[in-house]
């Protein structure tokens, strides 16, 4: 599955790039900012990455420091309705076109991303 291959062809280096320019935008995002108030960005960004990188194939970083990642439960705290997931996603276009991936790698993390987020919705309609 390519899916497994994405940390071979992106390695740390994509992961970074990406997932740097993602966080960059947090602060100023009036509705994904608020949620961090009070976090270290640079540590959100790390989690995030090191999860990517062992969800697509990487070293397991995440899993030694963070253990199972229980996204679901892990997200509770945060008001998650279609609008900040909406958001979210919008929020990983910029970083996309910066971070210039192959497209073999960029399909399958867009398509990661869009399903994660919406599993990921805890409050609304949908609730
Ligand atoms: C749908 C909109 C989302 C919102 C509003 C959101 C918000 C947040 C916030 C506020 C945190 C805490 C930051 C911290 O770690 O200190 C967090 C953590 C995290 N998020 Fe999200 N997130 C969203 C979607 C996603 C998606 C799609 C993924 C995976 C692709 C993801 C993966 C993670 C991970 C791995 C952590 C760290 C968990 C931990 O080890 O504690 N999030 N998120």
């Amino acid at each position: 599955m390519e899916e497994y291959n994405v940390y071979s062809m992106i390695g740390e280096e994509g992961f970074e790039r990406l997932i740097a320019a993602f966080y960059k935008q947090i602060p100023q995002d009036e509705i994904l900012g608020p949620m961090y108030t009070g976090r270290k960005l640079a540590d959100a960004e790390q989690r995030l990455r090191d999860f990517l990188v062992v969800r697509f194939g990487g070293p397991a970083r995440y899993l030694e420091q963070r253990g199972h990642p229980r996204l679901r439960m892990r997200h509770n705290p945060f008001p998650i309705d279609q609008t900040a997931r909406d958001r979210w996603i919008q929020l990983m276009h910029n970083p996309f076109q910066k971070a210039q991936l192959p497209a073999d790698a960029e399909e399958p993390l867009r398509s990661f991303f869009a399903s994660t987020s919406t599993f990921l919705i805890n409050r609304g309609e949908q609730q």
